[in-house]
């Protein structure tokens, strides 16, 4: 059977299917209540990839926060179980698009530098290191790569993103995969 995929807002209803991808993708980033504040907040988008045929399941999540003209990006994760199928490719294009309709300029983010799989998840979107904050991640006095967007109102980017969900869409067709998305 085929599998449909579907990219919509989290709401409360899926707080312990997202809490589930938290801890298995970052040990416990973000809690039951931080995760409810987004869901609340008008400020912030927080993103579900689920299948919902032939079993409804969220396989992956994504979230920015608009400040000012700036998407920030604060998390991409898609659950072990489903990843390396194109999925994290999905969530970065659904948060851009999302960026893109609320009208800013710029995505940024910052990422771990030995985050190899992230790192180059975000530059086949054209994403660019502009900087580095020296041990940024307290865990392991990890620096963080900070990596930008620019130009997300502009004709070029809107192209790309029409060609990357075209390739998106057909990669996935080709492993038996539906995804819907808003036109
Ligand atoms: C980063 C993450 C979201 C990628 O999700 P994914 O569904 O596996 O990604 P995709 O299948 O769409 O792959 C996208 C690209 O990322 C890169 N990539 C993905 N997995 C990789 C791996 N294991 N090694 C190297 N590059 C990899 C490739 O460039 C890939 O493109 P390709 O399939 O055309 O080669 C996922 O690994 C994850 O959830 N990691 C843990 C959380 C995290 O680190 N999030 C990012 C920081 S917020």
């Amino acid at each position: 059977m085929q599998l449909i995929l579907e990219l919509k807002p989290l709401t409360s209803d899926d707080l312990s299917s997202v809490l589930e991808i938290d801890k298995a993708c970052f040990g416990g980033l973000w809690t039951l209540s931080g995760y409810q504040r987004e869901i609340d907040s008008p400020n912030s988008d927080l993103i579900g990839m689920f299948s919902t045929q032939p079993a409804a399941k969220l396989l992956g999540i994504g979230c920015f926060w608009s400040i000012l003209e700036e998407a920030h990006i604060t998390l991409v994760a898609v659950h072990p179980q489903y990843q390396r199928q194109g999925f994290g490719q999905v969530l970065v294009y659904s948060l851009l698009v999302t960026a893109m309709r609320r009208g800013l300029e710029r995505a940024t983010l910052e990422v771990r530098a030995s985050n190899q799989t992230a790192i180059s998840l975000y530059q086949k979107f054209g994403f660019k290191t502009a900087g580095r904050r020296r041990r940024y991640y307290q865990d392991n006095d990890e620096d963080a790569l900070i990596l930008w967007l620019s130009g997300l109102q502009s004709p070029q980017i809107q192209e790309n993103l029409t060609n990357w969900q075209q390739n998106m869409t057909q990669r996935l067709l080709k492993s038996g995969m539906w995804l819907k998305v808003d036109a």
